[in-house]
């Protein structure tokens, strides 16, 4: 097993990398500073992984949600179905808060453990490829509402993050893909070394090799946790791990939660965001080239959904926390390994990228 810290002062936590991390009671029960314990997970996790995890917690006070499986489902009316459970078994402000699955259930529940009786401590147990590389690390919590994704939320952060490999095993192979594009994202960022070890190796993480998907996780986490140590509340260059999501939330919300994975999503606004780069002089043809390879390789989609307009899509990217007094800015790339901090781009520019794609509009 290797542990990792993740390091914000008073409120730093352990992110436990490992095959077999769910059978280690300790590793939870150390976190656990009170009775009362809520586990939070959905329809499609508990029958997995639920048993697993409360056999161990057999001396507290166990309360579980079960929440509906799906993007559509991160709302706040879901919350208000975890704080309904907290409140009808009149947990108090100690009760730890366990969120057992993918970035769904951890968004919802550490939305729901930021706000209950103003915070109650959290744990993170991701169960998918995503959630263990991305979405389980850094504190950012909250729900999607109809007219923009992730758009209510806080910066809470867990007590610690326990990852199990194993899980990964009853994982499909579409919900792995959409994982691997956000470990593509690290490599792209700011490690040009780890983006070139992901080319040479990506059979091997297809194949699922575990010593593969390890030192994914491991090198994936290690990046996510830098950046949050360097900048918790996304001032300056938190932004960066928002490379292609720009793109990726407006088609998310603009086609429905839930006809792509937000991993699918961010892959096809990662070649957006690249195309964009080559268009500003910062990439060349074989860097992009490169990536969109890289991406099909892997089996995500690379290009925008046909049936969202150029027009829809500066709307929708209209509604993105990185814009400042309207304007539209982006995280693009300098090169492979390094990226931008957020910039405005012109709207002759953007459209350019936007209709590049076989559209007509
Ligand atoms: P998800 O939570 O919907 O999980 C994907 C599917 O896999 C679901 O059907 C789920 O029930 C199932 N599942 C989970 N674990 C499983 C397992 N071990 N075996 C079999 N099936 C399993 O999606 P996701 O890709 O994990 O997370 C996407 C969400 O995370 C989005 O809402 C996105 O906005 C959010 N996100 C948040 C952050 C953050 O920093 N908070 C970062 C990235 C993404
Ligand atoms: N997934 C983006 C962030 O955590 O900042």
């Amino acid at each position: 097993m290797n542990t990792m810290q993740v390091e914000l002062g008073d409120r730093s936590y352990p992110i436990y990398m490992g095959v077999g991390n769910l059978d280690k009671a300790d590793l939870l029960i150390q976190h656990i500073k009170s009775k009362q314990v809520i586990i939070v997970t959905n329809e499609t996790v508990a029958p997995l992984y639920l048993q697993q995890v409360s056999r161990h917690l057999q001396q507290f006070q166990v309360e579980v949600v079960i929440l509906p499986d799906g993007e559509q489902y991160k709302t706040l009316s879901t919350v208000e179905t975890v704080f309904t459970a907290l409140l009808s078994k009149q947990f108090s402000r100690n009760a730890t808060l366990i969120a057992l699955g993918g970035g769904v259930v951890g968004d919802i529940s550490g939305f729901a453990a930021a706000c209950y009786q103003r915070g109650i401590p959290f744990i993170q147990i991701p169960t998918t490829l995503l959630a263990q590389v991305d979405s389980s690390v850094g504190g950012k919590t909250g729900v999607n509402h109809a007219l923009g994704k992730n758009m209510i939320g806080a910066f809470y952060q867990p007590q610690c993050v326990i990852i199990d490999v194993n899980v990964l095993a009853t994982l499909d192979d579409r919900q792995l893909a959409a994982g691997i594009a956000e470990v593509i994202k690290y490599g792209l960022i700011r490690d040009y070394d780890f983006f070139s070890w992901i080319e040479v190796n990506i059979d091997k993480i297809l194949a699922r090799d575990e010593t593969a998907l390890t030192y994914i996780i491991e090198q994936s986490c290690r990046n996510k946790a830098e950046v949050v140590a360097a900048d918790e509340r996304e001032s300056g260059t938190r932004a960066i791990l928002n490379l292609g999501h720009t793109f990726g939330h407006a088609i998310e919300t603009g086609v429905g939660y839930g006809r792509y994975l937000h991993g699918e999503a961010v892959a096809i606004g990662t070649c957006q965001a690249a195309d964009l780069s080559r268009r500003m002089g910062l990439l060349t043809d074989i860097d992009v080239e490169r990536i969109e390879t890289l991406l099909r390789k892997v089996g995500l989609p690379t290009e925008p959904p046909v049936d969202l307009s150029a027009e829809e899509f500066i709307n929708l990217m209209a509604v993105d926390k990185k814009n400042v007094d309207g304007e539209i800015r982006l995280i693009l790339l300098n090169k492979i390994g390094e990226a931008s901090l957020p910039i405005g781009v012109e709207r002759s520019v953007l459209l350019e990228t936007l209709n590049h794609y076989g559209r007509t509009d």
